[in-house]
């Protein structure tokens, strides 16, 4: 997930949602159903009560019987760095650590050198490390926790299917669900400063690090497919730098849980830096069973000047070499992109339809066009941003056609116009005053008749799925790849503010989900659009970053972890079982 300062740039519209569904009366008609000029007939029967749900259970999926790899074993792929790959293991900083015990000091990766980054962090109330020190033993889900719940009134009522090698699961982040921050050999990461100090820190969250084996049991006995997570840098390489040590702990962490994921019959889908580290690459452990990776998280939220969005190219592209040049690795790799999909204020106005161009290619196109399609950065790229200078030929061809997928976390639109002096004269204007630059439009989140875009969650999303549905049509037939939704979801109002029973029966979240996954059908086929998958955010209420607004399609309670599964996840299931062939 985005973090919500930055998130709270957008948001969406309805014009074109409303010529769909509107005559011209402004009656909603019902082309399906034939006028019935039938009268009623009145009548007396004998009456009795009758539950009206069929109890049904969600469905594990099978264990597999054999796993497919697509990459060299880890020793073998570490012999392709180049730099010598030594491991170690450092242990625990402990809440209320104030002394470096540790005497090897003049060894710059030994215990004193790792237990200086965290005396020197300046943890703010660093008190709590949860109730768990070692990996939690899994226990099955009990039938009870697996029956669905009541179906909403109002559903989907499309008759298609999905491809038979779609992709659905779950996705989540390390930081936003692990805690044990300072334990089994973690540095520390930009995060553990980035909310602000009256906010909650991401030292406990979910305990994901110790818990993680149940929750995959959970998450295989709800039937989900596949599992996308990401691997922190500060675990693997506490020291960040090529050539630097390795943590055998963490090593040995993301082993287990990956083949944890490949027991319980599920896929996992791995994020190398989701918002949590440097910008540091090595070839990663674990490499061997993973069928999809992601290099980079969202890279537009931390990287938006010019000099950074080109280092995360240039990165990018020689990890995506690196993978299928050196290693011959046959998985799938590619970036996260965000963008709130600019839609144009009023969709017939060609300065709406600019602005609209304009914000949408600034945030999309400055990565895509040189990783998707060899091209040059855009025109609005190049004018508008400082320092910004042109790709030459030779990194052209380095970086052209180095992603396999175009992931996007379309998680719902803005309205779109342009900024009221002009683009012209905003983009020039680079002072620091100028709040609408670099984009220089302006974003609103009601459409042109001033009603909102859709029905508003505790943050920045609104329920788009039409404009959605455009998005995939934009993103598809501007930079050409399959799309995968690698983020997609919805914070109800207030929820953990609600009781149990009622934040479990999240109707909100599951309107937003089955709208969205039935517009990626008629995407498909109607409009041609290859979607290859989908991952709802989040598989748990989590961290995030300080924020109160949750995601999770299920919660949990802080002060025992236990989770629970919240209706919208057995919607959602229950939605593409329905629809697999
Ligand atoms: C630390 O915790 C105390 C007690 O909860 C609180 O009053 C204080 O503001 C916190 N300080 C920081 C810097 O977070
Ligand atoms: C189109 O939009 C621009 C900017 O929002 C506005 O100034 C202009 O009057 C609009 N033109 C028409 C024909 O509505
Ligand atoms: C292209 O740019 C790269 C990076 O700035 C530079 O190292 C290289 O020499 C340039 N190549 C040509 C042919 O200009
Ligand atoms: C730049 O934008 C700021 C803030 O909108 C405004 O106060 C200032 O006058 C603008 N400068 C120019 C040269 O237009």
């Amino acid at each position: 997930m985005r973090m919500a300062s930055i998130a709270a740039l957008g948001l969406a519209i309805a014009t074109q949602a409303q010529e769909i569904y509107l005559t011209t009366t402004g009656y909603t008609t019902r082309p399906q159903c034939t006028k019935s000029t039938a009268s009623p007939s009145y009548h007396f029967q004998p009456f009795s009560y009758s539950l009206k749900e069929t109890v049904r259970y969600a469905t594990s999926i099978p264990s597999p019987t054999t796993t497919k790899t697509y990459a060299p074993v880890y020793e073998d792929a570490a012999k392709h760095l180049r730099t010598t790959v030594s491991t170690s293991s450092w242990g625990n900083w402990l809440p209320g650590q104030t002394v470096i015990s540790a005497t090897d000091s003049s060894n710059p990766y030994g215990q004193a050198a790792w237990s200086s980054m965290w005396l020197n962090a300046g943890l703010q109330n660093y008190t709590t490390t949860g109730i768990f020190s070692t990996t939690v033993s899994p226990t099955p889900v009990p039938t009870s926790e697996l029956v669905l719940p009541p179906r909403d009134y109002f559903g989907p009522t499309d008759c298609y299917n999905f491809p038979d090698d779609f992709i659905f699961g779950v996705a989540g982040s390390a930081a936003q669900i692990e805690g044990a921050v300072a334990l089994e050999g973690r540095s520390p990461s930009l995060l553990e400063k980035f909310a602000s100090a009256s906010c909650p820190k991401d030292y406990v969250t979910d305990e994901n690090y110790f818990y993680y084996k149940q929750d995959i049991e959970r998450l295989a006995a709800m039937g989900v497919e596949y599992y996308s997570f990401s691997i922190p840098w500060t675990r693997i390489l506490p020291f960040v730098l090529p050539g630097t040590p390795v943590n055998k702990q963490a090593i040995d962490h993301y082993n287990d849980l990956i083949d944890t994921v490949l027991d319980a019959g599920m896929q996992p889908v791995v994020t190398m830096l989701h918002f949590d580290s440097p910008l540091v690459f090595v070839a990663s452990d674990n490499i061997d069973r993973v069928p999809i990776w992601v290099t980079f998280n969202e890279p537009l939220l931390y990287a938006f000047n010019f000099q950074g969005v080109d280092n995360v190219i240039h990165a990018h592209a020689q990890v995506y070499r690196f993978y299928h040049e050196e290693l011959k690795a046959t998985g799938k790799m590619s970036l996260k992109l965000n963008d709130n999909f600019g839609v144009p204020k009023n969709p017939k106005n060609n300065s709406d339809i600019d602005a609209a161009n304009r914000f949408n290619e600034m945030q999309l196109a400055f990565f895509a066009d040189p990783i998707f399609l060899g091209k040059q950065y855009p025109d609005s790229i190049l004018h508008t941003l400082p320092g910004a200078r042109q790709l030459n030929k030779t990194e052209l061809k380095f970086i052209g056609q180095t992603a396999d997928f175009f992931a996007i976390d379309p998680y719902t639109a803005t309205v779109v116009s342009p900024a009221d002096e002009g683009i012209t004269a905003c983009a020039a204007n680079k002072s620091s005053s100028n709040s609408l630059f670099p984009y220089c439009v302006n974003q609103e989140t009601k459409n042109v008749y001033g009603w909102n875009i859709g029905y508003r969650s505790e943050s920045y999303v609104y329920i788009t799925p039409t404009y959605f549905r455009e998005y995939l049509s934009y993103l598809w037939n501007t930079f050409r790849h399959p799309i995968l939704v690698s983020e997609f979801g919805f914070p109800l109002w207030k929820e953990s503010e609600k009781e149990l029973s009622d934040q479990r029966y999240d109707s909100t979240r599951s309107t937003y989900y089955l709208s969205y996954m039935s517009e990626i059908l008629r995407a498909i086929h109607e409009d041609g659009v290859h979607v290859m998958g989908a991952l709802a955010w989040s598989f748990i209420d989590n961290w995030e970053f300080g924020q109160p607004s949750q995601f999770g399609i299920q919660g949990v309670d802080p002060k025992s972890q236990e989770r629970f599964y919240k209706k919208s996840f057995f919607d959602l299931v229950d939605f593409v079982k329905a629809r697999q062939r």
